[in-house]
């Protein structure tokens, strides 16, 4: 077995590096839409009223956003930018031989999607999975449409039909139910457990540090979170992308054998600047709370574009979406940021790469496209019967970042 597994891994290093050399058929696409349509028939038979109510569907508006590989499913977000998204958080089959148009299934029910209560998903952007199994879900974007529901995550157990493990409300002075938005999140298993949440608002974007075991949030506030009003503007589907993007995307550092701290990434969707921070500060929440913290903030260099999603792996190696370029970057975040390089651009269908996620059995990382900011203005100006969403492959040979260092016996994130 072990022998077995060790000349797997060789194969697939060499591979991956194979791969690097001719960049431009290293990312095939796995899936593709022209459109999310759900399982209608999963839905109770006595809900049809709720159907015309709750889970109002108007096609052209819905629009996957985040991704994460579980075992044989791929969960998706479905942010609500418009109106006529019926479910936030659903999934699909892997094992399913259909590539195309594959419709999603609610997660984990229905009426978990049914926003009459704000016990419900209002509006998911983002999720990611821990080694126990539990799904960390940010129900937190209350920019567009809000209906007064507090900013949410909460923790459901993939092994138990994702049953409620834990929930938690951010306070409003955190996160407001009136404008707040909570974009991406990392976890870190370390101490009792961490999660690092951007807040992307227009109003009060910041950094969020949540305790699970203290169940205490609090956030901070530095001008490398706010947008760069001198980046270059660009134009995706033939608009230009405005000016509105705060602090986004996010990366932790996979676990170090002799230490708890690790390093956490961060970057503007407006602006071109990596900044990081070690954990050891962020988990202070006294030093938080002083101005003391911000010294610790290390500037790492000036990306080659604008960066919505970025993960990543065990050893190091960060990827970051290039949305102003249609491409993707890497950098080994063990070396200067000036080696970093693009390794994948492709002008005519990766429009709008947002979301990785490792799928931890094959060594493969996922990345979704979705031209996300063609949904934000008034019309979508998309054609019906084009495709617009994809989730793109490349086999690296590596797992996510929070696979390293965790030697639970049962670990049901990264042994597939
Ligand atoms: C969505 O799927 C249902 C079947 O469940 C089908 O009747 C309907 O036409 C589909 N709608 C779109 C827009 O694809
Ligand atoms: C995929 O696997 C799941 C769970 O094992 C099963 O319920 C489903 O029917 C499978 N789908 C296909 C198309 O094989
Ligand atoms: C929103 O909720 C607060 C309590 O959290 C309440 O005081 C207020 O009236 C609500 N506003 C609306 C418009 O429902
Ligand atoms: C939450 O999940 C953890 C890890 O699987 C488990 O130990 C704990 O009992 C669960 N708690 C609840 C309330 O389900
Ligand atoms: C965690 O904090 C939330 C407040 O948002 C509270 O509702 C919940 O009961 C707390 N859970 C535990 C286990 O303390
Ligand atoms: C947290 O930071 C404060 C202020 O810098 C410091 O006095 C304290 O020792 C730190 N606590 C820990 C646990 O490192
Ligand atoms: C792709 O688009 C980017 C940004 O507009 C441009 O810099 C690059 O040259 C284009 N590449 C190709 C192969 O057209
Ligand atoms: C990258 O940065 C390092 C240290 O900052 C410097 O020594 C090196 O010359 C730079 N390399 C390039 C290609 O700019
Ligand atoms: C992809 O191929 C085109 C044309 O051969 C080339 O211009 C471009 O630089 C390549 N992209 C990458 C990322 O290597």
């Amino acid at each position: 077995m072990v022998t077995k597994s060790i000349i797997a891994v060789i194969i697939f290093i060499n591979f991956g590096e194979l791969n690097f050399t001719k960049a431009n058929d290293s990312f095939k696409v796995a899936y593709e839409w022209t459109h999310i349509n759900f399982t209608w028939e999963s839905l109770p038979r006595h809900s049809k009223t709720l159907k015309e109510r709750t889970f109002k569907y108007i096609p052209d508006n819905v629009v996957p956003g985040g991704i994460k590989i579980y075992g044989n499913r791929i969960f998706v977000t479905l942010p609500k930018l418009r109106e006529g998204v019926p479910v936030s958080l659903a999934y699909f089959w892997r094992n399913d031989s259909t590539k195309t148009n594959i419709p999603f299934i609610p997660y984990p029910t229905w009426e978990d999607n049914n926003k009459e209560s704000c016990w419900n998903f209002q509006n998911v952007q983002s999720i990611e999975i821990d080694t126990k199994g539990l799904m960390w879900v940010l129900d937190g974007n209350r920019m567009k449409g809000h209906n007064n529901c507090s900013c949410k995550l909460y923790l459901l157990d993939l092994k138990n039909n994702g049953k409620k493990n834990h929930s938690y409300t951010f306070p409003d002075n955190i996160c407001s139910k009136v404008g707040g938005f909570l974009n991406d999140i990392v976890i870190d298993e370390t101490d009792g457990g961490y999660a690092y949440i951007t807040e992307f608002s227009l109003t009060d974007p910041g950094l969020i540090v949540y305790s699970r075991e203290k169940n205490r949030s609090w956030k901070l506030r530095d001008s490398t979170m706010f947008l760069n009003v001198d980046a270059p503007i660009y134009k995706i589907d033939g608009k230009n992308v405005p000016h509105i993007g705060n602090i986004d995307g996010i990366a932790l550092s996979p676990k170090q054998s002799n230490s708890n701290d690790k390093v956490l990434f961060y970057t503007t969707l407006t602006g071109y600047n990596l900044y990081s921070i070690s954990t050891k500060f962020l988990k202070n929440e006294t030093l938080c709370n002083s101005n003391l913290w911000r010294k610790y903030i290390h500037y790492e260099g000036k990306k080659q574009g604008a960066t919505d999603g970025m993960i990543i792996d065990e050893i190091g190696d960060l990827y970051y979406t290039l949305t102003s370029l249609n491409a993707i970057g890497k950098w080994n975040t063990n070396t200067v940021f000036n080696t970093s390089k693009i390794i994948y651009q492709n002008n005519k269908s990766m429009i709008w790469p947002d979301t990785f996620s490792f799928d931890n059995k094959n060594g493969d990382l996922y990345v979704i496209s979705n031209h996300i900011s063609s949904y934000l203005g008034d019309d979508v100006h998309l054609d019906p019967v084009d495709t617009k969403f994809k989730i793109w492959k490349h086999h690296t040979g590596r797992k996510s970042y929070i696979c390293k260092g965790n030697n639970a016996k049962y670990n049901y994130l990264c042994n597939g």
